[in-house]
């Protein structure tokens, strides 16, 4: 299984996600340090925002208390979710993720 991530200045990185593990973790354990994630995945910080794939289904599927976090940000966009509450699954193979401007 594949995702692509794209740095927030264009560049595309290629990782090989683990099933079970978030795409924060995923993304953070890639080294790609543009993902804070200061509250560790708990739903609070919004600091590990990211943009998908306008035709992937994830797109859709935050939580109320997600949803609440991301209206808080100005890079809010219909496609934007958390990372941390994205877990990693076989549908996740061939998505793309932008990373968000910070705040
Ligand atoms: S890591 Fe804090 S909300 Fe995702």
């Amino acid at each position: 299984m594949e995702i692509t991530i794209i740095l927030r200045q264009g560049s595309e990185i290629v990782v090989s996600p683990i099933p079970g593990d978030t795409l924060m973790e995923t993304i953070r354990g890639a080294g790609i340090d543009e993902i804070l994630a200061i509250c560790g995945g708990c739903c609070s910080c919004a600091t590990c925002h990211v943009y998908v794939d306008a035709s992937n289904d994830i797109a859709t599927q935050a939580s109320e208390d997600e949803e609440e976090l991301l209206n808080a940000s100005s890079s809010r966009r219909p496609n934007s979710r958390l990372s941390c509450q994205i877990m990693v699954t076989n549908e996740l193979d061939g998505a793309r993720f932008t990373i968000a401007p910070e705040g």
